[in-house]
C-alpha cells in the first residue's frame, strides 16, 4: 500500500472525516435554518406592509369613492420608494398608479404573487423582483399595489452564494486538515510498528523512540519501553538461571553419581555402601536446597510474589528472627544483639523479609565469628552479631553486623551474584545463594542491599522503603 492509502486507510482519517461529516451536516442544517427563517420572517414583513397599505387605501375608497383612491395614490406614487401602485378600470386602463401596466404575472392572479417590473433610473433600466396584492375594489375597478424586494432576493442569492463557497471550503480544510493530522500520528505509529519489528526479529534490546514531547503517544512509547525493559530483564535472568543449572549444579550432580558408580566398582562390603548413601543423601538434601533457593530467587525476581503485600512491623519480624537464632548462637558460645531505634512499618511481604534476615544471621555466625570467642573490643559494642533497626529518609535499614574478616570492597557487588562464593568461606557448607535471596528480596520491595566495612567486620545494610512513602510511589506499589 502507498503512504497516502495508507493514511487514507488509517483510522485516524476516517475518524476525522466522520467528525467533519458530523459537523458539516449539522452546521449545514442550521444555517439552512436560520436561512429559511430570515427568509420567511422578511416575506412576512412585506406581505404585512402591503397588507396595511391595501386596508389603508380601501379605508380611502370607502371615504370618498374612486376619486379619493385617484388622489391618494396619485399623492402616494410620487413619493420616492419602493411602492407600486396601479388603478385601473374595466378594460385595465390606468387611471393612476406608478406602473405603466399591469403585471403579467398578476393578470389572473387573484390575491397576488410575486412579479417582474423594469425600473428606469439614471442608470438605465433593470429587471427587478416585486410583490404585489391585487384587489378587486369594485366589479369595475381594480387596484394592484407592489412592492420592490429585489433587494432582498438578491442578499438571499449572495447568502447562498457565500454559505456554498464557505462550507466548500470548509469541507477542504477539513479534509485536508484530517489528512495531515492522521499522516502525522501514522508517522509516528509507524516508527513503533518499525521498532517492534526488530525487537522480534530478535534484537530484545532495541527500544521505540521517544519524542520528548510528553504527549500520549511519548507515554504509551515510554511504557511499551519500560515492558521492553522488563522482557529483556525476565529473559535475561531466565538465561542466567538455565546457565547457572547447566555449570553449577551440573558439577555436585556429577560428583555425586561418580561418587555411587565408585562405590558400586570397587564394592568394599555393606558398610562402606552404607557411607557412601548416606553421603548422597547428604548431598542430594544440599542439591535440593539449592534448587529451591534458585527457584525462589528466579521467582522473586519475576516478581510473582508481589501480591501477597501487606503492611508489616520490621521490628516484629527482627525479634522473631533474632529469637530463633539465639540458640544456635549461644551453643556456638557467640552473642547476639538486637537493638530498634525507632520501629517502621513497610509494604511487603514478611516471610521474605525474615528469610531474607535470616541469611544474614547466618552468614554473620558462618563468616563473621570466625577465630573463637567473641573478643569484647570496647566500643565495638557487646556481641558478636548485632542487628540494627533505624530509620534513614524514606527507608527502613535492617543493619546486620559481625565482627569477622569483612569482605574486601573489590568483591562487594560479586558476592551478591548467584553462586559467588569467596575463596576463604569454600571450607564452609553451603551454596553461595544466600546474598543472591537478600539482594532479591531487597529489589522486589524496591530497596537495596548494601555491604559496608564494619572495621573489623562486616555491616550488612538491607533498606526496604517506608510504607507511607510506597503510597506515594506507585513505581514499586504493585508489581
Ligand atoms: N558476614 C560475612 N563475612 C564475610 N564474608 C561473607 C559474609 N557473608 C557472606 N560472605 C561471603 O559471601 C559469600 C556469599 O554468601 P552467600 O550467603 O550468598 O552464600 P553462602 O553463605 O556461601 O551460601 P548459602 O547462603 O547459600 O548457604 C560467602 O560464601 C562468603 O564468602
Ligand atoms: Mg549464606
Amino acid at each position: 500500500m502507498t503512504a497516502i492509502g495508507r493514511v487514507f486507510k488509517s483510522a485516524a482519517f476516517r475518524l476525522s472525516l466522520a467528525y467533519l461529516l458530523i459537523f458539516m451536516t449539522i452546521a449545514g442544517l442550521a444555517i439552512l435554518f436560520i436561512f429559511s427563517r430570515t427568509n420567511s420572517l422578511l416575506t412576512e414583513q412585506v406581505m404585512q406592509t402591503i397588507g396595511a397599505e391595501v386596508k389603508g387605501l380601501r379605508e380611502q375608497y370607502r371615504v370618498g369613492g374612486v376619486g379619493l383612491l385617484k388622489s391618494t395614490i396619485d399623492g402616494r406614487s410620487l413619493r420616492p420608494g419602493s411602492n407600486m401602485y396601479y388603478l385601473s378600470d374595466r378594460r385595465g386602463v390606468r387611471i393612476a398608479g406608478n406602473l405603466n401596466r399591469i403585471p403579467a404575472a398578476l393578470t389572473d392572479q387573484a390575491g397576488g404573487g410575486l412579479f417582474r417590473y423594469t425600473r428606469i433610473s439614471h442608470k438605465g433600466s433593470e429587471k427587478r423582483q416585486a410583490v404585489g396584492i391585487v384587489l378587486q375594489v369594485t366589479p369595475d375597478v381594480r387596484l394592484i399595489v407592489g412592492r420592490d424586494i429585489e433587494d432582498q432576493v438578491s442578499f438571499t442569492k449572495s447568502s447562498r452564494r457565500i454559505f456554498i463557497w464557505g462550507f466548500s471550503l470548509l469541507a477542504l480544510v477539513g479534509v485536508a486538515g484530517g489528512f495531515l493530522v492522521s499522516r502525522h500520528i501514522l508517522g509516528r505509529i509507524e516508527t513503533v510498528n518499525a521498532a517492534a519489528q526488530t525487537i522480534m526479529a530478535g534484537d530484545l534490546s532495541g527500544r521505540i523512540p521517544v519524542k520528548g514531547s510528553g504527549d500520549e503517544l511519548d507515554r504509551l512509547s515510554e511504557n511499551l519501553n519500560a515492558m521492553l525493559e522488563r522482557i529483556e530483564q525476565l529473559m535475561n535472568g531466565l538465561r542466567e538461571v538455565s546457565d547457572n543449572i547447566a555449570h553449577d549444579l551440573k558439577t555436585p550432580l556429577s560428583r555425586l553419581r561418580n561418587r555411587v558408580e565408585g562405590a558400586l566398582r570397587d564394592s568394599q562390603g555393606e558398610s562402606h555402601y552404607r557411607d557412601v548413601l548416606e553421603r548422597t543423601i547428604e548431598e542430594s538434601d544440599e542439591l535440593i536446597k539449592t534448587f529451591n533457593a534458585l527457584l525462589s530467587i528466579a521467582r522473586l525476581e519475576a516478581g510473582a510474589v508481589a501480591k501477597e503485600f501487606q503492611s508489616v512491623s520490621l521490628e516484629e519480624i527482627l525479634s522473631d528472627v533474632a529469637e530463633l537464632y539465639e540458640p544456635l548462637v549461644e551453643d556456638e558460645g557467640k552473642s547476639i544483639k538486637l537493638s530498634v531505634e525507632s520501629d517502621a512499618t513497610v509494604f511487603g511481604d514478611r516471610q521474605l523479609i525474615g528469610q531474607a534476615l535470616a541469611n544474614l544471621v547466618e552468614n554473620a555466625l558462618k563468616y563473621g565469628t570466625q577465630g573463637g570467642t567473641s573478643d569484647k573490643t570496647p566500643g565495638k559494642g557487646d556481641a558478636d552479631i548485632r542487628i540494627l533497626l533505624k530509620q534513614a529518609g524514606a527507608f527502613a535499614e535492617i543493619h546486620v553486623v559481625d565482627r569477622g574478616p569483612g569482605i574486601p570492597a573489590s568483591e562487594r557487588a560479586r558476592v551478591l551474584k548467584r553462586f559467588v562464593r569467596l575463596e576463604d568461606s569454600r571450607s564452609m557448607p553451603g551454596s553461595g545463594l544466600g546474598l543472591s535471596l537478600v539482594a532479591a528480596v531487597a529489589r522486589l520491595h524496591g530497596g537495596e542491599v548494601r555491604l559496608d566495612d564494619a572495621k573489623p567486620g562486616l555491616e550488612v545494610v538491607l533498606a526496604i522503603p517506608l510504607e507511607h512513602d510506597m503510597a506515594n510511589n506507585g513505581k514499586h506499589g504493585n508489581r
